[in-house]
């Protein structure tokens, strides 16, 4: 079978094509990547130190064709090869959605195939499936975006228990806001985890939020304390800002490591046959968080699962591949009424 996924909630225009059979529910053979393709707005959006909306969906617009012909042409198939279509339909930016789901309803009606519209957070919870083949559900899902921190376990496509989320600020908005705070542009994730590399990580000491034992999150306080710093300065030179990115990274990761091992205390109770965290989401991408939560995790007994850099952030391999984790569990997609989603998993 052959899925074509397509992603355009935020700021890249995504098509990817995956080839695999499906033996019964939820288990695969012959998985194969057959096209990845990834057009990035990011330079567009960096004037604005974010996203902006309207050209975002307006770039998606200008990007969606040449993008879905060098999925197909990588891929080398003929467009009948194409046994689904699925598209991102939520959560994101309504606009930027609409240019995808629409693209992807409109090939599966013009094919006469099933559109298959998928949770954008399930994209990026069901990757790491994709790439390593032993990896079974249910399991401990930390999922942090530019959108998005969750922490629950992660039972089905369809199911998810959530042990905690933020209650204000993500992780990935939060890396975004310090880092133009101390003169990064954006993304601020990847800039950030640069300048911290040459930067003294115990010169700040930032205070942990809620450092409770529960497993819900708050990043906004952590931002007015880098913010607090910056204005005792009257300048933001090269080792102030190296030392406060490596400070503030490592603040995230002790937060990351303390909810983690809250979550794993949950989880030994009530799901003793859980053995696998997955960590997932463009925060993942940072190694040096990975890596420190990956010490955590391994040290409570359990399998640390994170996807490489650019499986971490936004693509569409994501979304074909969650496609077909749900059409494996035989659920009927044939519906092109379908509207862009609310969240309906995550909630
Ligand atoms: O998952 P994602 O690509 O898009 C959303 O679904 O939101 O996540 C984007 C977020 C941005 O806030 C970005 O700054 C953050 O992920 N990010 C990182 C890194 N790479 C991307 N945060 C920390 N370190 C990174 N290396
Ligand atoms: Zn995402």
């Amino acid at each position: 079978m052959k899925i074509l996924g397509i992603e355009s909630s935020c700021d890249e225009t995504a098509f990817a094509i995956i080839s695999a059979d499906i033996v019964t529910n939820g288990k695969f053979s012959n998985k194969k990547l057959l096209s990845n393709v990834v057009f990035s707005q990011v330079e567009e959006h960096k004037k604005f130190g974010g996203v902006f909306p309207e050209i975002a969906s307006r770039l998606h617009l200008d990007a969606v064709s040449p993008a879905f012909k060098i999925a197909l042409d990588e891929a080398q198939i003929d467009l009948s090869e194409i046994d689904a279509v699925a598209a991102t339909c939520g959560p994101g930016l309504i606009g930027s959605l609409v240019v995808g789901a629409s693209f992807g309803k409109a090939l599966a009606a013009f094919l006469g195939k099933p559109f298959i519209p998928v949770n954008h957070l399930i994209g990026h919870a069901m990757m790491p499936r994709f790439l390593y083949d032993e990896l079974e559900l249910p399991y401990l899902l930390v999922l942090a975006s530019g959108g998005h921190s969750l922490i629950g376990v992660l039972e089905t496509p369809f199911e998810f228990e959530k042990f905690g989320a933020t209650i204000d600020d993500s992780a990935g908005e939060c890396f975004d806001k310090v880092a133009r705070t101390i003169g990064l542009s954006y993304p601020g994730g990847p800039n950030i985890e640069k300048c911290a590399r040459n930067g003294d990580s115990t010169r700040f000491n930032f205070p942990i939020p809620l450092n409770d034992r529960g497993c819900n999150f708050s990043f906004s306080g952590l931002k007015t304390a880098v913010l607090n710093v910056c204005n005792k300065y009257a300048e933001i030179n090269e080792t102030l800002r190296n030392d406060i990115a490596a400070s503030f990274q490592k603040t995230v990761s002790n937060v990351f490591q303390k909810k983690i091992k809250n979550a794993i205390t949950i989880v030994k109770q009530k799901y003793p046959n859980i053995k696998s965290v997955v960590f997932s989401g463009g925060v993942a991408a940072n190694r040096y968080i990975a890596d420190s939560v990956k010490k955590v995790v391994e040290n409570a007994g359990f399998n640390f699962y994170v996807p490489d850099i650019k499986m971490c952030t936004d693509n569409a391999v994501m979304i074909a591949w969650s496609a077909f984790e749900m059409f494996s569990l035989n659920q009927e997609f044939n519906d092109l009424r379908t509207d862009i989603l609310e969240d309906n998993v995550f909630i």
